[in-house]
């Protein structure tokens, strides 16, 4: 079988042949086709729904199958057997670690978990009501003020240190937002502390000598965290790629991605599930609900992927973490309402129709709120285990000789030759 494509230009009647690899053609090879007074062929794509811009070797999905793989390794596997930071290792070097690797690994994130007193300054300057994810946003473009060597990023030493110093932060610039936005003293990491224990101290630890949080609810951000980690070229990913194509430091890209991260069609999604469900507040009102979403008024948010046109095997596992957590904590009424919304969508035409299913926002909200977390943190939650998807990203860009510097072609539309 011959690994081409023939395509034939009606408009000159002449036929070319262009190379197939990996099942993509190279836009490149479509700048041939031309006609007099005309650039040569190319792709339109707005979000860039059918084109490949990178090879990556970091997360695999099957969106038909509802397949998603960390570096091969089934993400129901990792969620059960793994914690975030065992993860995280996996995604940045490929494999997972062994019990010295792990613990090697653990502890040099550890020692990295405090910020200079002037990024806390940073936080402090902004607005007592600010959004926590644009706190977290302007934190993290700041940290390039503090470590400029991170530009040295032909460096593999200095790549893998502005890694190890990005992992680590995120949680304490995470609580710092979330503290600022309630007007409450910041709580410092505490060594003893695991990664999620110790970030659960420092968001909600008051007077008490020792936060202790239940280990169920331990649990249940670990998987969280597992499940967030990455989501190959998504929005967020693509933002942190684009802005890291112009040579750009880790801070500053994750920053990027963390603005495309807040969107409510992305990570902004499982605050809007939240506000929705608020909204519909009780089962009696879901048929109005859903006959509005049919008739365009608005979207069922936490439904529907651009990639899965199946169930998001995120959601599921969170699903079941949700009872894990309700065990703790009690149940939320809006879990009811929401598990009622599931079960009237997937029996809609509207819905099966278009292959719309629960994605991983669908629930994560639910137990972010019984964590005691409000809407606006919800985000902030997605972006701390993302950042190890988007290093790991960041990492294989900076090496891969086929990489350019992002810039798309256009359409123009407007006018020309005007004259004053
Ligand atoms: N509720 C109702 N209708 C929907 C929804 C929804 N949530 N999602 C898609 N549709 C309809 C859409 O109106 C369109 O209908 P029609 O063919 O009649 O015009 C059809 O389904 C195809 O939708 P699309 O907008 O072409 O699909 P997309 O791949 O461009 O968008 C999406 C994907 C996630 C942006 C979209 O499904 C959506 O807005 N969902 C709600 C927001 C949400 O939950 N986002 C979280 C995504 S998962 C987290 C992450 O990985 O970022």
């Amino acid at each position: 079988m011959s690994e081409t494509l023939t395509i034939t230009d009606n408009r000159t009647g002449q036929s070319y042949e262009v190379p197939i690899t990996d099942n993509t053609i190279n836009a490149v090879d479509l700048r041939q086709i031309s006609v007099p007074d005309q650039p040569g062929l190319s792709t339109y794509d707005p979000g860039l729904v059918n084109t490949s811009a990178c090879r990556s070797a970091v997360t695999y999905i099957d969106g038909d199958a509802g397949i998603l793989e960390y570096r091969g390794y089934p993400i129901e596997q990792l969620a059960e057997q793994c914690t975030y930071l065992e993860v995280a290792y996996l995604l940045i070097h490929g494999d997972l670690p062994n019990p010295e690797q792990l613990a090697a690994w653990e502890a040099s994130i550890t020692q990295r978990r405090f910020v200079h007193e002037n990024v806390k300054a940073l936080t402090e300057k902004t607005r007592h009501d600010a959004h926590p994810m644009a706190t977290m946003m302007a934190s993290v473009a700041g940290l390039h003020t503090f470590y400029p060597a991170g530009r040295r990023y032909d460096d593999p030493a200095s790549r893998d240190l502005q890694v190890r110093r990005l992992i680590a932060k995120m949680p304490t610039i995470a609580a710092y937002s979330y503290r600022h936005s309630l007007g409450l003293p910041y709580v410092y990491p505490l060594d003893t502390l695991s990664y999620t224990e110790n970030f659960l101290a420092m968001l909600f630890k008051m007077g008490e000598p020792r936060y202790k949080a239940d280990p169920r609810l331990v649990r249940a951000l670990e998987v969280l965290f597992i499940l967030h980690a990455d989501h190959e070229q998504n929005c967020s990913t693509t933002a942190v790629r684009t802005v890291a194509s112009a040579g750009n430091d880790p801070y500053t890209s994750i920053s990027a991605g963390i603005g495309a991260l807040f969107g409510p069609l992305h990570g902004g999604a499982n605050e809007a599930v939240l506000r929705m469900l608020d909204r519909i507040g009780d089962q009696s009102n879901i048929g109005s609900f859903i006959d509005g979403v049919k008739a365009g008024n608005e979207k069922l948010m936490g439904f529907g992927h651009r990639v899965y046109k199946n169930y998001d095997p995120r959601a599921r596992i969170i699903k079941d973490a949700c009872h894990d957590v309700f065990e703790v904590t009690g149940v939320n009424p809006k879990l009811e309402i929401a598990q009622e919304l599931e079960a009237i969508a997937l029996e809609d035409e509207y819905f099966k129709e278009r292959k719309l299913y629960p994605n991983v926002d669908f629930y994560s909200g639910l137990i972010y709120e019984a964590l005691g977390l409000p809407p606006e943190m919800f985000t902030v939650m997605f972006a701390i285990p993302r950042t190890s998807g988007w290093l790991s990203q960041w990492l294989e860009q900076v090496v891969d000789s086929e990489q350019k510097i992002a810039r798309p072609k256009q359409i123009y539309t407007g006018k020309r030759g005007r004259s004053l």
